[in-house]
């Protein structure tokens, strides 16, 4: 008895210190994250979803949702993939380009998500269900590619440079201290779940599949399209972002700014839809590639 609290004091000290002193985060929370990877799971095509099962590791039991936020938790192990979760853009100017903004703080170019998707993608592309990859480790592909594509499509992870996708502001999501990232990552899904859908995240995401068989379905196939019969179209997801966190996440917000019902009422519908794109533009990469 002794030695095994023992052994788990350690542990139990880790997580009072982590809940006490919140690492900065740039990612959607683990629920935004579930909620992309169980959307694009359902709609992964068999030879895909055969894919995805071979390249799991075999405790995953096939499911992807398990593991999409894997990235985050190697950022320490990998510290080269922490700017790969992101992308900062001029401050104000509301747009995206590659060539201008895709780089890490040290100006090497490619290292932000965009590049990473596109990365993981084209190893992926190698995969040949006979023989495993001596290139490349396709399981940390897959579950760096899932992630990414999550990141990608929540809008301030596309945001402006010198706030760092607004982690720098310091808000009050009700009556708690946090900042404006951390609301789009965390407080707002978070938020309806308590409000709307009993706590859980499985009823969450049936009502955003709902939406995207029913009210949505319309605009799914150009969601899942990309032009030029690209695998993949990150450039378009990312635009698409700080297009959003311009009109959405940043509008109305300073320093200190209280966030209540006006703000959680007006922007949910955004994370909704990003949520949606994310799962289904997942599911359509992941398609392409193991057609
Ligand atoms: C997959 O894993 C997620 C997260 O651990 C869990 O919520 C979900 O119920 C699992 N789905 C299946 C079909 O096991
Ligand atoms: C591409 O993937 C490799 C292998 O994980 C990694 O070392 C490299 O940093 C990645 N680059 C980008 C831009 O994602
Ligand atoms: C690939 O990465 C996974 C996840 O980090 C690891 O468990 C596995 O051992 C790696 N495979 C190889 C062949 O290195
Ligand atoms: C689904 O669509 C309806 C009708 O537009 C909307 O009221 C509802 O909030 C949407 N739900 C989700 C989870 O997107
Ligand atoms: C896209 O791919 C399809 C099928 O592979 C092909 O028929 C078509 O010509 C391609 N279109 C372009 C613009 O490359
Ligand atoms: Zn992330």
């Amino acid at each position: 008895m002794q030695q095994s609290i023992m052994s788990t004091l350690p542990l139990l000290l880790l997580l009072l210190f982590s809940s006490l002193f919140p690492a900065p985060s740039h990612a959607w929370g683990i629920h935004g994250h579930l909620i992309v990877c169980q959307i694009a799971q359902g709609r992964l095509s068999d030879a895909a979803a055969a894919a995805v099962r071979g390249l799991l590791p075999s405790y995953a039991g096939g499911n992807l949702s398990s593991l999409c936020s894997w990235a985050d938790g190697v950022k320490l192990r990998y510290p080269w993939s922490a700017p790969l979760h992101y992308i900062d853009t001029p401050d104000h100017l509301c747009s995206y380009t590659y060539d201008r903004d895709c780089k890490d703080e040290d100006s090497f170019r490619g290292r932000c998500v965009a590049g990473a998707i596109n990365n993981y993608t084209s190893q992926l592309l190698t995969y040949d269900a006979t023989s495993p990859s001596t290139q490349y480790n396709l399981t940390q592909a897959l579950l760096f590619l899932a992630h990414f594509v999550g990141d990608i499509h929540q809008p301030l992870h596309v945001g402006f440079t010198s706030d760092k996708g607004g982690n720098t502001i310091d808000v009050h999501w009700y009556t708690r201290k946090t900042v404006l990232h951390h609301v789009w990552d965390d407080n707002i899904i978070k938020t309806a779940e308590n409000d709307y859908y009993g706590e859980g995240v499985a009823e969450f995401v049936d009502a955003l599949m709902q939406n995207i068989t029913g009210e949505w379905s319309q605009r799914v196939p150009g969601w899942e399209e990309c032009s030029k019969n690209q695998t993949t179209c990150p450039d378009t997801y990312a635009s698409e972002s700080i297009a959003a966190a311009c009109d959405w996440a940043y509008k109305d917000v300073t320093e200190d700014s209280l966030l209540e019902d006006a703000y959680f009422g007006s922007r949910l519908p955004v994370v909704n839809l990003r949520l949606a794109q994310g799962g289904v533009r997942l599911a359509a990469t992941l398609n392409r590639i193991f057609s």
